[in-house]
């Protein structure tokens, strides 16, 4: 089906936000939705869309900041080159977690200069940008109630998952079509907020 005219520059939507903000919920809903409405649709996560392989690495040990950095941004290059593909099929992408985490996560929460973070990003997907960012805010007591058995990333120190959620807000403020939702209301309040930017596009 085609798209309308107006999102058709709007084909890659990304889904942000801190750990257990409700992400990959909110994806699934809104894919499923889209799928409903006869779009094809290619739902991918990072890290590990494309493989696994790097995920486990990730996930599973201790790494420095800079190696971590660069798992990241070798995972990425690989699901851009499947995202990209989709879309010139036609599909409309929908990610969760995307570029914007190197960002407020190896940003924001380790430190490292956002500048050249964003250069590194541009780099690894060789310039493919989500179009639309849906970005979920909660409180660090809300993430500590939802997130259940810890990953090496989630198991990083309070202040550090402060500072991602100072970022994320900050990320906000910095571009266009990135948009904070508060990720504490019910599943259903939320996606109703996501559909209704969605539909105002
Ligand atoms: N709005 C909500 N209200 C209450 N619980 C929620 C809400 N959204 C998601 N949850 C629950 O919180 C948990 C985390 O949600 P989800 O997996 O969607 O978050 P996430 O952002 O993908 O987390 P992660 O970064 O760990 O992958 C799940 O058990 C989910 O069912
Ligand atoms: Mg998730």
């Amino acid at each position: 089906m085609p798209l309308r005219n107006q999102k058709n520059s709007f084909r890659y939507i990304a889904f942000e936000g801190i750990d257990g903000s409700g992400k990959s919920t909110q994806a699934k809903l809104f894919a499923d939705y889209l799928e409903n409405k006869g779009f094809c649709v290619f739902l991918t996560k990072e890290p590990g869309g494309s493989t696994d392989k790097i995920r486990d690495l990730l996930l599973n040990y201790r790494w420095s900041k800079r190696a971590e950095l660069f798992l990241f941004l070798a995972d990425r290059a690989e699901n851009a080159r499947e995202i990209k593909n989709k879309l010139d099929k036609g599909c409309i992408v929908v990610s969760d977690r995307c570029m914007y985490s190197t960002i407020a996560y190896q940003g924001f929460g380790e430190g490292l200069d956002i500048d050249f973070l964003e250069e590194l990003n541009l780099f690894s997907t060789d310039g493919l940008k989500p179009d639309i960012v849906f970005c979920f805010d909660v409180d660090l007591e809300t993430m500590n109630e939802r997130v259940g058995k810890r990953d090496v990333i989630e198991s990083k120190p309070r202040d550090f998952f402060y500072r991602v959620r100072e970022g994320y807000r900050e990320l906000a403020k910095r571009n266009d079509r990135f948009f904070l939702i508060d990720g504490k209301k019910k599943k259903e309040e939320v996606f109703g907020e996501v559909l209704r930017i969605w539909e105002s596009l």
